[in-house]
């Protein structure tokens, strides 16, 4: 009897979740013969997930490239996969590497294993880039339902990432987005059902439904009269259906952008236990004129209102955005419309980014690009506005009893569990029993700028 022995696949993620999911999808699509390993120095096969969006995110994947030919040298038949965002935007240039065996934009990430042989069995190097067809077959729709291996300490088999949507049609007008993974195409309903229930009878706790803009999933389908939906639009309609899973604990979903954000959505949050109480909603701007430029569609008022219908439907609910400084034209006023609206809303946490142009978006092409040092200093004033917020926030919660899913155990700090509290908020508890997959209260300690402590109650 052969005993098979399975290759090393050691895998490199960047970038956003829909990049994680491709990552443990491609993980699972090819787990047959591979298993994961920790060490890139160990593998057989290397895939480095790519990120675009900013230009330091496509500097790593060269950088790191050059690294990974070292272990070429050891390892003559190692395959060195490129995927992602940088793939599908750089392919030329990253054809042109000569570490470089595989290059695999997202919307090609299902055909992972047969283009991992395709060029173990070949000395030229395989490209596979674009974007599937407008629309799905059934088959294709189908999402595969095999338990995903999982990549990181916090993300395992209590939590798990469900994919709803590909691509984005918004086409902001800084953003690399729309040409790295292409058009909206929503997955059906059904497909997103079973593959949440296969995950929840897997052990699952908790769903994140993904997308570039998950508010307008389904607007496809509706169109090409594939799907029926109700007054409320498809995006609830599948929130409903995934929440009805016996057994799901949270339910979350990312990115949403205010523009398709809908009071009907808004209110769920106060119908549905299962939403919890946070919210993703990027903003990028608290200036009328800049987010005209951005083409975002949603003026500095109109991403208050929703705010607004939000804190009206959930009191304790807690917001996070995004937010990029030193956008083309962005004046000195313009940026402190930004920290005028960041102290307004008071967000939990943001992510903050200078502006950086991209080939292909138009916003590129403004002549009106703000100095890098403008931008490294509004940057700076921004991050310490939102660094006091975040902190003074966590400090509200001292003393409070708040429901906390707890995802995994620390690997620093042993006997200590964490979780996310129903506001998204980091929560370590120590505990003489494995609490991961547990809902429970705790009543808040410790708080910091990055995360809780608490006792259970
Ligand atoms: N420059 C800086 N930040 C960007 N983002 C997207 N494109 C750019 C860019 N060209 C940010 C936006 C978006 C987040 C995912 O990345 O804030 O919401
Ligand atoms: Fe990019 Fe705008 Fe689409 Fe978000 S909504 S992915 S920022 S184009």
């Amino acid at each position: 009897m052969t005993i098979f022995k399975k290759e090393k696949l050691h895998i490199e993620t960047w970038g956003c979740q829909m990049n994680v999911a491709d990552s443990e999808q491609a993980a699972s699509l090819l787990s047959d013969k591979y298993e994961l390993c920790e060490e890139a120095s160990e593998a057989d096969l290397i895939i480095l997930n790519t990120c675009h969006i900013r230009e330091k995110a496509y500097h790593k994947v060269t950088s790191r490239l050059g690294v990974l030919a070292n272990f070429k040298k050891k390892n003559p038949d190692l395959v060195i996969a490129v995927a992602g965002c940088s793939a599908q935007a750089e392919g030329k240039k990253l054809l042109k590497n000569k570490n470089v065996d595989l290059l695999v934009g997202p919307g090609r990430i299902k055909e992972i294993s047969t283009l991992v042989e395709a060029a173990k069995g070949s000395n030229k190097k395989i490209s596979a880039l674009g974007f599937p067809k407008q629309e799905l077959t059934e088959e294709e729709n189908e999402l595969d339902k095999i338990s995903y291996p999982t990549l990181s300490e916090e993300r395992n088999e209590i939590s798990r990432f469900v994919t709803i949507q590909q691509g984005c049609d918004n086409y902001c007008t800084f953003c690399i987005v729309p040409f790295t993974r292409g058009r909206e195409i929503s997955m059906s309903p059904l497909a997103v059902y079973n593959q949440a229930k296969a995950f929840v009878e897997a052990g699952a706790k908790e769903i994140t439904l993904l997308g570039q803009n998950v508010n307008s999933y389904g607007l496809d389908l509706v169109k090409a009269d594939k799907l029926k939906a109700s007054k409320e639009g498809p995006f609830a309609d599948l929130l409903r259906l995934v929440a009805s899973l016996p057994g799901l604990k949270s339910l979350r979903f990312t990115t949403s952008n205010p523009h398709d954000f809908t009071k009907p959505i808004a209110d769920l949050f106060q119908e549905h236990p299962l939403l919890g109480k946070y919210l993703h909603l990027p903003v990028q701007s608290g200036s009328n004129q800049v987010l005209e430029l951005m083409k975002r569609k949603v003026t500095r008022e109109e991403f208050l209102e929703r705010v607004t219908w939000l804190k009206e439907a959930c009191p304790e609910i807690t917001l996070s955005t995004d937010l990029i400084v030193g956008f083309p034209g962005e004046t000195e006023e313009n940026f402190e419309e930004t920290l005028s609206l960041v102290a307004q809303v008071r967000f939990a946490f943001a992510y903050a980014f200078k502006y950086s142009p991209r080939t292909h978006t138009p916003a590129a092409r403004y002549k009106t690009q703000v100095p890098e040092e403008v931008k490294t200093d509004r940057l700076r004033r921004l991050n310490e506005l939102l660094d006091q917020i975040t902190l003074e926030e966590n400090e509200k919660e001292l003393g409070k009893t708040r429901k906390v899913l707890f995802l995994y155990k620390s690997k620093k700090d042993g006997g200590v569990y964490c979780g996310r509290s129903e506001q998204f908020k980091l929560v370590k508890v120590p505990a003489g029993r494995d609490l991961t997959g547990e809902q429970l209260e705790v009543k808040i300690t410790k708080a910091t700028k990055t995360a809780l402590e608490g006792i259970l109650v």
